[in-house]
Order: C-alpha cells, then structure tokens, then sequence
C-alpha cells in the first residue's frame, strides 16, 4: 500500500515539474513588449520591429537578430496572419523556430495595426505576445474607446497594447497628413493606459515622397507628456542621423517594413533575370535571404539594438 501510494505521488510530482519546465520554456521563448522597452529606455536604444510578410522571413529575422544579440519584435499584420493561414499556425511555427534555430534572444510576437477587437483577441488568446490597435481613422472617442476594450482584455493575458493617434498617409505624401495633437495624445495616453503609443510626427509608411517633414520637436514634447514608450512607424527610408534623433527624443520601437521588401525584392528580381529557367521556390524565396539580413544588421547597429543581450 505504501509503495503503490508513494508511486503514485513521484508519478503526479514528474508530472508537475514536467509540465511546470514546459510552461517555464514556453513562457521564456516570447516576451512581452514591455520587458524589452524598459530596457532600452534605460539603456537609451531602440528595439526593431520587422514585418513578417513570409514565413521564410520570421527565420532570416530571428536568425539576423540572434546574430546581432539583438532583441526583436515580428510584426505581423491582419493580413499577413490570414496569408499564413491563421493566428495559431503563426504562433506555433513562430515558437518551433525559436526552439530549433536555437534563437536566445527574447523575441516579441506582434500584431501590427489591427483595425478591431476581434483581431486583438484572437491573437492574443492564439499566444501573441503584443498588439496594436490602430482607430486612427476613427473619431478621438471612439479611438478611445476601442484601445480601452483592447487594453482590458490585453492586461488580462499580459499582453502589451500600441496604439496610434493622428493620421500617418500610407502612400508616402502629406497631402492628408494629420500630425498628432500634443494635448490630445496626452488625454489619449492617460485615459487608456496603454503601454506604447505611435504618434503622427510626419513619418510615413512606404517610401518617402520628397524630403520627409518629421517634426523633432513635436516629437520631443509628446515624449516628455506622455512618458511611455513611442513607436516610429515608417522608419524605412530616414536616413541614420534621423532614426538617432527620434531615438534621441524618445522613440523607443523602430518599426521597418518596406526597407525589406525593397531590398529582398530587387535581389529577387535580379535572380529571375540572371536565371531564366528558375522555378523552384525556394531558390527564388532565398535568393534574398542575404540582402534582408544585409538590412537588418545596418538597422540593427543604426538604432544601437546590436549586443544588447
Ligand atoms: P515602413 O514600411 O515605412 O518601414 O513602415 C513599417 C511600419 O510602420 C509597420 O507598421
């Protein structure tokens, strides 16, 4: 009786300390925003966010940044999330990758400008580990309101909320550019508590048309009255002093898409033309392996993230 009792018990006690390991490996594989933010304040850096708009990419980035021992964010939109097939499938691949490429630096999953609630949450409840949500285009109060839902149920799962004010032009001009207003990205901040906030200070998605209008002052004084971290969008196409100066005045995640899809798409097209008769994918998908990674080493370095950890 006593041995069967005693089995039993190391039998239950194998199984807690096993599944408490699993949980412990699980939970230390992806981090929450904030972890990296508070660091990189301190340190007076910028944690890089890249998108991931294939899965081949999440490797060339996780492996580029584990080179630099540099923290880093993926960024994942709505759209690319369908395009991989669904929120669990991101989230699960996202962790095998870390495991078997043995990547040690933390990594934050992340969904980028998500236009709703139900967004937010299904990646949250899938195991993404920040979210933004982007009401921009929506009225103030109900900008508010939406982020605020958000952040309610995000806080619950310890997940880190963005979120973004004023109206940032996707197609690289100003003709409908609406900079953020100090007062109000003050009021925004406080009345729905999230953790990091993306405002409008003349930065644009895509390539820059022109001189790029970023207003360092605008910037400077938001940084100093919200007192979270900012986030710059658009970061692709500023040149190096620039991306120092935001970091300068405040910005604490520097967020780069199109930089890698101009540079692993021109590598890209030069291999269809130096090779004809290509047609396997996976020569195709690599042949810009090297220029990404070429990318985020000089972005790395350029915003201080390189040997961080
Ligand atoms: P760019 O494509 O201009 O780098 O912007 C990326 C971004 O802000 C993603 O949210």
């Amino acid at each position: 009786m006593y041995t069967l009792e005693c089995k039993f018990w190391c039998f239950s006690l194998t199984i807690i300390i096993k599944y408490t390991k699993i949980k412990l490996e699980d939970d230390n594989m992806l981090v929450n925003s904030n972890r990296l933010f508070d660091t990189a304040l301190k340190e007076g850096y910028a944690v890089p966010a890249y998108n991931v708009n294939s899965l081949e990419w999440a490797r060339f980035i996780l492996e580029a940044c584990n080179e630099d021992k540099s923290p880093t964010i993926l960024a994942i939109t709505p759209s690319s999330v369908s395009y991989f097939g669904g929120y669990k499938i991101v989230v699960s691949v996202i962790k095998m990758m870390i495991e078997e490429l043995g990547i040690k630096i933390p990594v934050v999953l992340h969904l980028d400008h998500a236009k709703d609630f139900m967004s937010c949450k299904k990646a949250i409840d899938a195991g993404f580990t920040s979210v933004m949500i982007d009401a921009s285009e929506m009225s103030f109060e109900d900008n508010v309101e939406l982020t605020r839902q958000v952040v309610n149920y995000a806080k619950k799962h310890d997940v880190s909320v963005e979120a973004e004010l004023g109206s940032l032009s996707s197609d690289g001009n100003y003709s409908s550019y609406v900079y953020s207003d100090l007062e109000q990205s003050y009021d925004f901040v406080s009345r729905t508590g999230v953790d990091s906030f993306a405002p409008a200070i003349g930065n644009v998605h895509g390539f820059y048309k022109g001189d790029e209008k970023i207003d360092f002052e605008l910037l400077g004084a938001i940084c100093k009255m919200v007192k979270i971290p900012l986030v710059l969008h658009g970061a692709s196409g500023l040149d190096d002093n620039k991306l120092k100066t935001a970091i300068f005045c405040g910005v604490t995640k520097v967020n780069i898409n199109t930089d890698l899809m101009y540079a692993w798409s021109c590598k890209v097209r030069r291999f269809l033309e130096e090779n004809k008769n290509a047609y396997d994918p996976r020569k195709i998908i690599l042949s810009g392996e090297k220029e990404i990674k070429k990318v985020i080493h000089a972005k790395n370095m350029i915003i201080g993230s390189k040997n961080r950890i």
